[in-house]
């Protein structure tokens, strides 16, 4: 008698303190489970005799009884609670303002590229394109840069270690058939254009926008990354006519002088490039007047086009080269270069929806 008024003093102390479902059914099962405390004192009736069993057995059962009806009763207050938290808690207010989601937009350089794609693929040049890390034979040889030629010097260049080279990052069908090519960063993209040129018939357009490398000291109007553009139009009388009427018009679409400011209007001064003969750079003047310095250009030398297969005595055409950091950087006002992947988000931010 004793062991029970323990067993239903120490129940009804536990059963208190309880607010877990789970520690509730470990209670029932402690006390009253088939190996229970008062299970166990049931079971042990049979060992008494007849008076003994009869006065424990009627205590025992009633202890049984309520132990169960507080069970009971516990176990429906705490779903009842357990009911009304979780309503209380993961209750969606309708009528509450929504949270305004941040607005991306395009990188400004991503946005003068798409601008500079359309203008020229209105014209009917199609867009190009090559592979960062290419071979000496792309990026030189091919444009008659040969080995140990001084104008290799026109192009500070990174080269790829050899035996570091992945496989996988290899120019599209050189992956196995060079052992150790030497690659490099390209300096241009006019290996795009001696690529388009082995594996392309004339009459062609192109453009070709893309990253390039070069390893020099950077400020304000230098980096060693950059995105150029270079154009090719190759025909049987395409012309420095066609070219300066072409930048001509490209500046002016790009620039939008607004009403009452000058055209853009371009000249070409005499230059040297590998690959062009003649070979001139593009002044521009805009709106303010002054001449500034913005493209490289010519006609494709014959030597190039002999190289990738094309015959010169038929086939002539101009080429052209500018960096579109340069114009994003005038076309936004945007005085140093490095700001474009220096991805500060308060740059960027002023681009949104421009
Ligand atoms: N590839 C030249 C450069 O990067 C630019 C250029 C292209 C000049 C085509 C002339 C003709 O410097």
């Amino acid at each position: 008698m004793e062991e029970l008024k323990k067993i239903r003093k120490h129940f009804e102390k536990k059963l208190k303190e309880i607010v877990d479902p789970k520690v509730l059914e470990t209670l029932e099962v402690e006390y009253l489970g088939r190996k229970g405390k008062l299970t166990q004192i049931l079971r042990s009736l049979k060992n008494r005799t007849g008076a003994e069993r009869r006065k424990i057995g009627k205590a025992a059962n009633e202890l049984k009884e309520r132990l169960e009806r507080l069970f009971a009763v516990a176990k429906k207050d705490l779903e009842t609670k357990h009911l009304e938290r979780s309503l209380r808690e993961e209750r969606i207010d309708v009528t509450a303002p929504g949270h305004s989601m941040p607005v991306g937009g395009v990188h400004p350089l991503t946005k003068a590229a798409r601008e500079v794609i359309d203008i020229f693929g209105r014209m009917g040049f199609a867009v190009a394109e090559g592979p960062e890390a290419e071979t000496e034979r792309y990026n030189f040889d091919a444009l008659n840069i040969p080995a140990d030629h001084p104008a290799r010097e026109m192009w500070d260049t990174l080269w790829l270690k050899p035996e570091r080279t992945n496989p996988k990052s290899m120019p599209a069908g050189l992956a196995g058939k060079i052992r150790n090519p030497k690659l490099l960063m390209r300096t241009h993209t006019s290996p795009v254009q001696i690529r388009f040129m082995e594996t392309h018939r004339p009459p062609f357009k192109i453009i070709s926008p893309g990253r390039v490398f070069r390893h020099e000291a950077t400020d304000a109007s230098h980096d060693i990354q950059f995105w150029q553009l270079e154009g090719l139009a190759i025909g049987r009388e395409v012309s420095v006519a066609n070219l300066k009427w072409t930048l001509e018009s490209f500046f002016n679409q790009f620039f939008q002088p607004k009403a009452g400011e000058l055209a853009v209007e371009i000249r070409l001064r005499p230059s040297y490039f590998p690959f062009t003969e003649p070979s001139f750079e593009v002044d521009m003047r805009g709106g303010d007047g002054d001449w500034m310095e913005i493209a490289g250009a010519g006609m494709v030398h014959p030597q190039v086009l002999r190289n990738c297969g094309i015959d010169p005595n038929l086939w002539q055409g101009f080429a052209f080269g500018m960096g579109i950091d340069r114009l994003a950087m005038l076309k936004y006002k945007i005085p140093d270069i490095r700001l474009f992947r220096e991805n500060d988000i308060k740059f960027l931010k002023q681009f949104i929806g421009k």
